[in-house]
């Protein structure tokens, strides 16, 4: 039984390897011992995936307000002022770290080229083609590779982080000394202490049937900060991107909306445009209002899909743009100089998160969280494109910095010595029926497609709410009686973020950007600053029967749903 801290401790353990974690790894000083942990390959989030770009005003004053507005409009109100202000003002910085760092965007470093997309009022994202986060993750990844403090270990997966209270030390201050980390080449769970940890895990796009994420947006560390005793705010707020291609080899691939930014327009199967009859800026509207346009299109003729045309640009403008896109549809079949695309809506960004301050700090000491898996207070109601990585670059320097502020204090052991048990599957044993835990995969994302979608109803969400009340309590009999492992982990994160994602959509009564519901059709100007905060009640209480290695025990029932 290691006490804190750990043989192995590092000072810093960051859980997530996206645009968030490295960034934060980047901006801690060289004598920080880091350690970045990766579920799968370090290229596994979203962060590669990502095309269009990263917003940043970097036009002067002017274009910080204007982008400042953009954010909270498109974020229907909700986005706090003080955070959209904040970040906005640091883009600038942030794009001139990546120059400093090597990145190649687009045009020339001190003229660079910067495209449009929707909800956006003029060009503001810098990018680098149409294969951004390809680049991004590159250039990150090499500055990674020259630091000798930081450590990145792949296919290691969290399973739960180890707080203080959770150990049953109530008499201590609560604070966060580690996780229980499953590593999936050995088979084996490691306890890893370290002073600060960073929740850096990505979204959970995953919960839905049809996304733009990969296998890995299963919103672990929102699972996981929320059953250490996190609050989690707006998980409503799920953002379905507009244009995926409709085509089932192709698993929901993103066609960027800097295809509409460049001019690109949608039509019905008869060749006809309809986003001018839902937004005065037709196809630059809103994603939350374009989604929901091709939805309401799809439903009133009953077809399959809607179509995105830019062929009339030209092959060469095409290609110079959309490099990356143009040879994925040429793979399906679909030339994109010559024919309209094929596109669907699917489940992309998760608005809601971990509730962290301007420091991406948690409720719980020593912990954080940044990126897609935090709500900080920017995104509101509904993201503003390409509002995601700058966020990810701003709250990765922040959370470094704070570190940075702490060390000398934090770095003492607590005063009295917690003692920090290594996992125990003693009592557990190997998985019988492993088709239970796929069963529960697609039944599970099947019911939040089905009733927590584009369009919601309270008895679509009642019957979800059931759904989900079911799948819970069999999968917490399954992960206490048997072995962990990476499907059941990300199963068992799932299913606690569904629950999250339909406890807050019954609980806000009005549709504001994503949060779409037929039984309030109307935004309630008294909710306008208000956000769906679900807050767990035994953050005070040791979780001794509720959680403990060995076999982790189901604990929701201490979990209580607020408004405010
Ligand atoms: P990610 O990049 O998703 O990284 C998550 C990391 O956490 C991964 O390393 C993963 O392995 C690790 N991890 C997760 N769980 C665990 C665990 N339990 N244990 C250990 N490790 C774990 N945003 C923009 O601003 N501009 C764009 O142009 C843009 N385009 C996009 C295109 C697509 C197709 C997609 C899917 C998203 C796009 N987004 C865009 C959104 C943006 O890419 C993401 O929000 C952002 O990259 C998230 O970064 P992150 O660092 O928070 O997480
Ligand atoms: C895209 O390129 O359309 C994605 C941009 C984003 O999600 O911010």
């Amino acid at each position: 039984m290691p006490n804190y801290p750990h043989p192995s401790s590092f000072d810093v353990l960051i859980i997530g390897s996206g645009a968030a974690g490295l960034s934060a790894a980047l901006r801690l000083p060289p004598k920080t011992s880091v350690l970045i942990l990766s579920k799968s390959s370090i290229s596994a989030g979203s962060t590669p995936w990502a095309q269009g770009g990263i917003a940043a005003a970097l036009g002067g004053i002017e274009d910080i307000e204007q982008h400042i507005q953009d954010t909270i409009r498109a974020g229907n109100e909700l986005p706090d002022p003080a955070v959209v202000e904040r970040v906005v003002e640091a883009g600038a910085e942030q794009i001139d770290w990546l120059l400093s760092l090597g990145m190649p965007f687009s045009g020339e470093p001190n003229h660079l080229h910067l495209t449009r997309e929707g909800g956006h009022g003029v060009r503001r994202v810098a990018h680098a083609a149409d294969h951004t986060g390809r680049t991004l993750m590159e250039t990150l990844l090499d500055a990674v590779q020259a630091r000798p403090n930081i450590t990145v270990q792949e296919h290691q997966i969290a399973v739960d982080l180890i707080t203080t209270h959770r150990l049953g030390a109530t008499h201590e201050p609560n604070r966060c000394l580690g996780a229980y980390v499953l590593d999936l080449t050995s088979d084996t769970v490691n306890t890893l202490c370290a002073n600060h940890v960073i929740l850096a895990t990505g979204g959970a796009a995953k919960a839905y049937l049809y996304t733009t994420n990969p296998d890995g947006s299963t919103g672990d560390g929102i699972a996981m900060g929320w059953r250490a005793g996190c609050r989690v705010a707006n998980m409503e707020f799920m953002q379905f991107h507009p244009t995926c291609l409709f085509e089932p080899r192709a698993k929901s691939f993103l066609i960027s909306e800097a295809v509409r930014g460049e001019g690109g327009v949608l039509l019905l199967p008869d060749g006809t445009r309809f986003m001018q009859n839902y937004h005065p800026d037709a196809e630059l509207a809103p994603r939350d209002v374009v989604a929901r346009a091709i939805d309401s299109e799809m439903k009133r003729l009953g077809i399959d899909c809607v179509y995105l045309d830019i062929s009339f640009k030209g092959r060469a403008f095409i290609e110079e743009h959309f490099p990356m896109i143009h040879a994925r549809c040429l793979q399906y079949g679909y030339d994109m100089t010559s024919q309209p695309l094929p596109v669907v809506p699917a489940a992309h960004y998760t608005c809601g998160g971990i509730m962290v301050d301007e420091h991406g700090h948690t409720d719980i000491p020593g912990l954080y969280a940044i990126g897609e898996t935090s709500h900080t207070g920017l995104h509101g109601a509904n993201r503003l494109a390409s509002n995601s990585l700058l966020e990810c670059l701003v709250y990765g320097q922040a959370a470094a910095e704070h570190i940075k502020a702490q060390a000398v204090r934090e770095t003492q052991p607590p005063p009295h010595e917690v003692t920090v048990p290594d996992w125990d599957d003693s009592q557990v044993t190997d998985a019988d029926e492993a088709v239970i835990v796929t069963h529960n995969w697609d039944e599970l994302r099947r019911a939040l497609w089905d009733y927590v979608g584009i369009v919601r109803t309270t008895k679509r969400l009642q019957r979800a709410k059931h759904r989900i009340a079911l799948l819970r309590r069999e999968i917490q009999d399954y992960y206490a009686h048997f072995r962990v492992s990476n499907n059941l982990i990300e199963l068992r994160n799932l299913v606690d973020v569904a629950d999250l994602i339909v406890r807050s959509a019954l609980a806000r009564h009005e549709s504001r950007g994503l949060h779409y519901t037929r039984d309030f059709p109307e935004s309630d100007p008294a909710l306008a600053h208000v956000n769906t905060i679900c807050a767990p009640q035994l953050i005070e209480q040791p979780m001794d029967e509720t959680y403990s290695p060995t076999p982790p025990k189901p604990s929701h029932e201490n979990h209580k749903h607020e408004t405010r």
